[in-house]
């Protein structure tokens, strides 16, 4: 997209995807990729800059992953991350050993000192805390390295090559744990490398949009819209690309929060695209009567969504191409393949291709979820959609535990709403990452008035969180549950208890099927 790219080697390090947010978050772009990229992929790529990530293994351990040495013949700087530092110091004839003594591996927050004039530390104090996780240590220097900082216990905390601009830290500079993380990988990108940082939304539109222009030609194009941010972005994005070519069929499965759908077609109503949207409920309500169980009403869900989505593109006629709003954490995961399916994900954007397409396009397939939001809001979409929280595909039916009824979502609608209603009343909306209200499978006794009841419970859920991966559950504070808690049971027939779910992720997840 702009010359200016930095290639991320993945060595398997749990912070991976965090190093490619903090270097576009500095305004630089950047892709994640496998370390067995070859030479000739690296050379085409042709990188400004090249991090090596941190990873699981040893250097020496037999099939431990590492990369064509005709990196460090391309003259481009290279930074690597406890792992990548090791590796790197390796490559180039240093030597790495494991370390012996306790005391000497270092996990976690490790007092730490810098004593360099190096541009790779500009700017940063004597001292500061890094995270550290790293069991072997670099007990050689490479020829022409010099240490740039020490810990109690490794006196080659970072180490470069400014000759060659090559570097290494045993820490890890994207977690927020390293006080000065983000100046160091700024200082990479910037004084290192000397890159001017011209990765911004606006540039990223002007370019995508020429781009689907040049791929679509005089084509018609389909898209899938949810109403969640990704697919509304890319729906704004195609319709500055080919207007009136594009057509939005939103399915609305009756699964959605209160007003939601109203919302999603107000957003788009006064745009050139044709949109449509078609009232599914009752299908989806008589596809899952009686399903109790989570993977079922997952299964089910997805299904019916396809075959409504194929039956009005058939009465469509032909459309050359089907847009999805594949984002890059997406992209980055379907890549890893290994982790074990907690949840079959339905992203209703994510159809098979054998919907019988001439070609797929996905605009955002290199953004991430932030940079997506930044892009909606340059395409003058509301604000309400772009800072939306996410929203699951199977929607409401995933968050009522058990059998899904129509007045089962009446309640949960009305709850929901209520909720957060509240946090933006409270100005609460920031302190959470995702919050909702959960319809239990639990009923119970109650005294309203003189009466005695027999109702629902409501639970309430609310995490705070980075990658939605792990979560903790956030502390709100106790007054204001106590409103929410009185007005839902006032206000909300059929239930007469809240309950505030204080489990994290893990062992809990963060919807409740
Ligand atoms: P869990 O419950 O797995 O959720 O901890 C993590 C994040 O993913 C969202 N989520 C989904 N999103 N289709 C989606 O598009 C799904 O089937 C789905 N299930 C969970 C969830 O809301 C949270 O943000």
């Amino acid at each position: 997209m702009t010359g200016e790219r930095i290639l991320i080697l993945d060595f398997g390090g749990q912070y991976d995807q965090l190093i490619a947010r903090r270097v576009r978050e500095m305004q630089i772009y950047c892709e994640l990729r496998p370390c067995t990229m070859s030479i000739d992929e690296i050379k085409a790529f042709g990188p400004s800059g090249i991090i090596f990530t941190g990873g699981p293994h040893s250097v020496y351990e037999e099939g431990a992953p590492t990369v064509d040495s005709a990196v460090f013949d391309l003259g481009t700087p290279i930074l690597g991350i406890c792992y990548g530092c090791q590796l790197l110091a390796k490559l180039l004839g240093g030597e790495v050993e494991p370390a012996r003594s306790a005391g000497a591996r270092e996990y976690g927050k490790t007092e730490t000192e810098f004593n360099s004039g190096s541009p790779l530390l500009r700017g940063m104090g004597q001292r500061s805390v890094t995270w550290m996780s790293h069991g072997d240590y670099i007990s050689r220097l490479p020829e022409g390295f010099v240490p740039l900082a020490r810990s109690a216990s490794c006196p080659t905390a970072a180490i470069g090559d400014e000759h060659r601009r090559f570097y290494g830290v045993q820490f890890h500079p994207e977690v927020r744990h390293t006080e000065e993380g983000s100046l160091l990988l700024h200082n990479f990108l910037y004084e290192v490398c000397a890159l001017h940082g011209n990765w911004t939304m606006e540039s990223y539109r002007e370019t995508a949009v020429r781009e689907l222009r040049e791929k679509i030609g005089s084509g018609r194009v389909l898209l899938a819209l949810s109403g969640g941010v990704d697919s509304s972005v890319c729906a704004a994005l195609l319709d500055e690309a080919v207007g009136e070519r594009l057509t939005c069929v939103f399915v609305d499965h009756g699964l959605l929060r209160k007003d939601e759908g109203d919302q999603v077609e107000a957003a788009f109503a006064g745009r050139k695209l044709r949109f449509l949207r078609v009232d599914a409920g009752k299908r989806f309500l008589g596809r899952l009567k009686g399903v109790r169980k989570p993977e079922e009403k997952r299964k089910r869900i997805g299904e019916e969504f396809i075959r409504v989505f194929e039956e009005e593109s058939r009465k469509l006629g032909t459309i050359e191409y089907l847009a999805q709003g594949t984002i890059y954490p997406d992209v980055i995961e379907s890549g890893a393949g290994s982790a074990a399916v907690i949840k079959s994900h339905h992203n209703v954007g994510g159809l098979p291709a054998e919907v019988g397409f001439r070609g797929i396009v996905e605009p955002l397939r290199s953004l991430f979820k932030d940079e997506v939001r930044k892009l909606g809001r340059e395409l003058d979409l509301p604000e309400s959609l772009v800072s939306r929280q996410p929203f699951p595909g199977p929607g409401l039916a995933i968050r009522i535990i058990g059998t899904v009824t129509a007045e089962k979502l009446a309640i949960l609608r009305e709850a929901d709403a209520i909720f957060r209603e509240e946090m933006a009343a409270a100005g609460l909306q920031g302190t959470a990452d995702q919050y909702f209200a959960a319809l239990t499978n639990m009923r119970s006794v109650g005294v309203m008035g003189d009466g005695r009841s027999y109702d629902c419970a409501v639970a309430l859920r609310a995490v705070s969180t980075e990658d939605f991966m792990t979560a903790d559950w956030t502390r709100l504070p106790y007054d204001f549950l106590d409103r929410v808690s009185v007005r839902i049971c006032n206000e909300v027939p059929g239930v007469n208890r809240v309950l505030y779910d204080i489990t994290s992720k893990p062992p809990a997840t963060v919807e409740y099927e």
